[in-house]
Formats: C-alpha cells, structure tokens, sequence
C-alpha cells in the first residue's frame, strides 16, 4: 500500500499517482467482495454543513472496518458556545479519536485546521466551502471504474454551478490527471469560474457540452453559497441547464450520467435521466461507502491498524 505515512486526506492534489490507484482499485475490490481491513479506531463525524450521503457513508465505511463512529450534533455541542474547531479537535483526540471527518462552509477550513490538529489525529476533508471535496472524486473514479469506462477515450463534461462546486473542482484534478480525452465545463455565466484550470474547455450551451460527451456530470446549483437574488428561476434554468433525454441522444451513444446528490429533479436534471438507464447515481453513492472504506485502510496503514 503506498504512502504509509498518509496523515490526512485534504485534497486531491496531494494524493500520488500510486495513491490514486490503489484508492480506486481498492474500493473497486472490496465492493466486489473483497475482506475488509479491521481497525481499531475511534473516528468522529464533524458536520458542519448538512449531508446525508457523505456522513452516512463515512459512518457505514467505517463500521464495516469495526471502527467506532461518533457523530457530534452541533448545536448541541460546545461550538454552539462559541468554541474554535481547533479547541474542538484537541479534547477530540484526547478521548482518544483516530480522525475527524469535518465538513465546513469555509472554504480552506480543513486545510487550516490540519496546521494545529494534534499529532496522530488524521482528519478527511468531507467538503470545505467551495474548496475541495477529495473523497465524492475518488469515489466518482471508483464509479467509472468499476462501470467499465476508461476516461482515456472520453469526453467528460461537467455541467451546472461549477464555480460554488467544490466536487467539480476535485473531480477537474483527477479527471485530468487521469487522462480524459477532453474535460469541459458549462453553466451560467455567473456560476461558472472567472479562470478556467489550463487544459479545460469552457462549452457555450448544454448542447455543446454533451455533443459526443461519454461522461456528463451534472451539478446541483448551490444556492447556499450565493445571494437570494443571484438564484435562478427553476423552470428557465431548467430549460436552459437541466439535462434531459434529448440531451443524451446528442451525446455518445455509451455516455453515463453522474450527480453527486442532493438532486433538485426539474431543475438541473430531469426524472427520466437520472433514473434512467445511462445513470450512474445510485451507483456513485453505493461506490462511496466502498472508497470509504479504502480511504480509512489507507489512511490508518502505518501501525495505527491493528
Ligand atoms: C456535494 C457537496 O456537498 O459538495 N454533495 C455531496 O457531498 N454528495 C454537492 C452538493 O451539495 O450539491
């Protein structure tokens, strides 16, 4: 296993090649069947922006490796007092945890936080603002993986409000780093980025974005990261931005859709596409509990195991 001594999962940039590999075909095994790693750790669920599927699989990911799993509710705890998350994360690792998993609206939060965690805590960015979310990335690969689908000959469009997604921002890293024959990005003006990674492709329309695409991934436009009146109406964004079957008859004839959740049906994707047959979705999330999972091996590979 490489990088024995992995400490945290910030972002993806960090992750080696090697890591990379072994993350995605780790998961890829053990939702084959593959045993699990057992590992006596402690780790605690800090959310500080709301999630189902994230906390949900981090939570199932670790009691499939025996691990013992504290969700933290908030409001009821001492950040509600007015605590710092570095005064939170101490008497965290006092009681013995192995690892926070925190999600943050602050872009950049998980990060800072890494500078002063004690030595042996382990923390997993589980999404900061509109920064980084390293673990929807890897199990978005694992998806594709485990579907078949060899990026090195598809177009991978990624459409909706690119500019607030953090996923997006993880999913362009890897994907390029991967190899995607070409990477484009579409949305609305002023939802999409004002500078574009080199190498990506900015499509015009959603029309554009999907010609010959053998991936498509759609995202939720994130209301919670802009102002009331910069939010658009439903119906037009629809119309303009929501994927649609007409819309897969433009693409490649094999091309798989991915959303990462929540989805806003009628909005950014129709109902007939997202629980249609080139839909990857529910695959995505039951990938997420596996790539979870070998996130936690990796990350406790270095005699922190037991
Ligand atoms: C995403 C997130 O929180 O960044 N969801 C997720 O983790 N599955 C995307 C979103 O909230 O739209």
């Amino acid at each position: 296993m490489p990088r024995a001594d992995a400490r945290h999962l910030l972002d993806v940039d960090a992750l080696s090649d090697q890591d990379l590999e072994w993350l995605t075909a780790r998961a890829c095994e053990l939702a084959r069947g593959a045993a699990p790693a057992s590992i006596a750790q402690t780790v605690v669920n800090l959310f500080f922006e709301p999630s189902t599927r994230t906390r949900v699989s981090f939570e199932l990911a670790a009691r499939r490796l025996g691990m013992t799993v504290v969700n933290v509710e908030l409001d009821r705890s001492s950040s509600s007092k007015g605590e710092s998350l570095e005064d939170t994360a101490a008497p965290l690792a006092a009681m013995g945890a192995g690892a926070i998993i925190l999600r943050h609206p602050e872009t950049g939060r998980c990060h800072r936080l890494a500078q002063a965690v004690p030595t042996g805590l382990r923390l997993l960015n589980a999404g900061d603002g509109a920064g980084h979310h390293p673990s929807q990335a890897l199990l978005d690969l694992a998806t594709l993986i485990d579907a078949g689908i060899d990026l090195r000959d598809r177009v991978v469009a990624i459409v909706g409000d690119v500019r607030h997604s953090r996923v997006a921002r993880s999913d362009l890293a890897v994907f390029q780093r991967l190899g995607a024959a070409e990477l484009r990005v579409a949305g609305p003006d002023s939802m999409l980025p004002d500078r574009l990674p080199s190498g990506i492709v900015r499509a015009d329309s959603l029309d554009g974005a999907v010609r010959d695409a053998g991936v498509v991934v759609m995202l939720r436009v994130q209301h919670e990261r802009m102002d009331r009146q910069a939010w658009p109406d439903p119906a037009s964004y629809h119309l303009q931005w929501g994927l649609r079957t007409e819309h897969l008859a433009m693409a490649d004839p094999g091309c798989r859709v991915l959303h990462p959740g929540p989805i806003n049906r009628g909005m950014e994707i129709s109902s007939a596409v997202a629980d249609g047959p080139q839909s990857l979705i529910l695959d995505q999330v039951r990938m997420g509990v596996f790539t979870r999972m070998a996130i936690f091996e990796w990350l406790f590979s270095d005699g922190a195991r037991t």
